[in-house]
């Protein structure tokens, strides 16, 4: 069984325990979780579930937090495309620690960071994405008055010196271990991880004090914040902290193409897609655990545990009992596939309905969340 998580590849059936001995983070355990719940009074079913399930550093983060030094948050997304279900799990979280914490959020939009990595994206391409992207995040539910959008480009006046202080301290050996860099890689990409380190200091530089950071994301991002870690105790700053979240499987599962991608549209469920293109993709796609035939089903009972509409559930179901009842009635046989994907169909289109609704929106608040430093 094999895979591969880069920032810029997830592909195969991650082995999430084998990644964290990989990449040196820990695993979430029930201490810490009994100790964030102190100051949440409820844990996101993200965290019940072990979806949110990596860490660096929370405990130093929680113990300034409680000595009154608060820390803000910061997460981003690089603009190309649609956005899909896939990114809105770090988002959602996002908005559940923004409100419970009551943080500041700094949201990267890295608009050079596609444009340099993909062969065939212009900054027109970008800017469009852009723009796109952020009514997705706004969409979410952030705080508009604590929630402050950095955009690479327009913000590189802010930002530029402050990578290169990070650059400065990035060797080209470092950056190929990191990322298996050859010298085949053109190097804007090179120095790219430079401009994602800036967010996690700026407010310091802003404020002209030691802020902590928490970086909410995927862990395919992690080498970046591990690269930045080394950094900025070099440059006075704290290291950030990390908070890591597993992949939402495309349709079709882990096994057979490894996260959601919008380069594969038919097994990705994307913001934009209406009530009928969600069941459909679903109804045709999503990968089964069911037996063949509904004889067979109803005597054998189906496997949760492989199939994607359930684990989808685990992700977007925040209700335990009910999961846990659809859990039981399909590894019984009582609930059969197509009853399952109905169920998740209900679940995304009523989730999605609020998200297009908030969407339309977004465009009056935009001017908001855009950074004025
Ligand atoms: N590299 C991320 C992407 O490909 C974007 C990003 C920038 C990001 N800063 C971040 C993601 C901080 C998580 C946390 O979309």
């Amino acid at each position: 069984m094999t895979y591969e998580v880069t920032p810029w590849t997830v592909k195969g059936n991650v082995d999430y325990d084998a990644l964290t001995e990989k990449f040196g983070t820990q695993k979430i355990d029930e201490n810490l979780l009994e100790r964030i719940k102190k100051h949440t009074g409820d844990l996101h079913h993200f965290l019940r579930r072990k979806i949110f399930f990596s860490h660096r550093d929370l405990n130093f983060l929680l113990d300034e937090y409680e000595k009154g030094n608060k820390f803000f948050l910061y997460t981003g997304r690089a603009p190309s495309g649609k956005v899909h279900l896939g990114h809105l799990i770090p988002w959602m979280f996002t908005k559940w620690l923004q409100d419970k914490f009551d943080v500041e959020l700094f949201f990267q939009f890295p608009d050079e960071e596609k444009f340099l990595f993909k062969e065939n994206l212009s900054f027109e391409d970008t800017e469009k994405a852009l723009y796109d992207n952020m009514t997705d995040v706004i969409a979410v539910g952030f705080n508009p008055e604590k929630t402050h959008f950095l955009i690479d480009t327009k913000h590189a006046n802010l930002m530029y010196k402050e990578a290169c202080k990070v650059a400065k301290k990035i060797t080209l050996s470092t950056a190929k271990a990191t990322f298996g860099f050859t010298d085949e890689n053109n190097i804007g990409e090179i120095f790219y991880t430079a401009m994602q380190a800036v967010p996690s200091f700026l407010p310091s530089v802003i404020y002209n004090k030691k802020i902590p950071c928490l970086i909410p994301c995927a862990i395919d991002q992690d080498p970046h914040f591990r690269l930045a870690r080394d950094v900025l105790p070099k440059l006075n700053f704290y290291k950030p902290s990390v908070i890591h979240s597993i992949f939402l499987p495309g349709l079709k599962g882990m096994e057979e193409q490894g996260k959601m991608s919008s380069s594969e549209e038919q097994t990705a469920i994307f913001t934009t897609d209406n009530e009928k293109t969600v069941r459909k993709k679903i109804m045709k796609y999503a990968f089964s655990g069911g037996q063949a035939t509904v004889e067979e089903h109803r005597k054998k009972g189906g496997n949760p545990d492989i199939d994607v509409s359930y684990q989808w559930l685990v992700f977007f179901e925040e209700d335990d009992e009910k999961l846990h009842k659809i859990y039981e009635d399909y590894r019984s046989g009582a609930l059969l596939t197509g009853e399952l994907k109905e169920i998740l169909t209900d679940k995304l289109n009523g989730y999605l309905r609020t998200h297009r609704e908030r969407r339309e929106k977004a465009g009056d608040l935009m001017d908001k969340f855009i950074f004025k430093p």
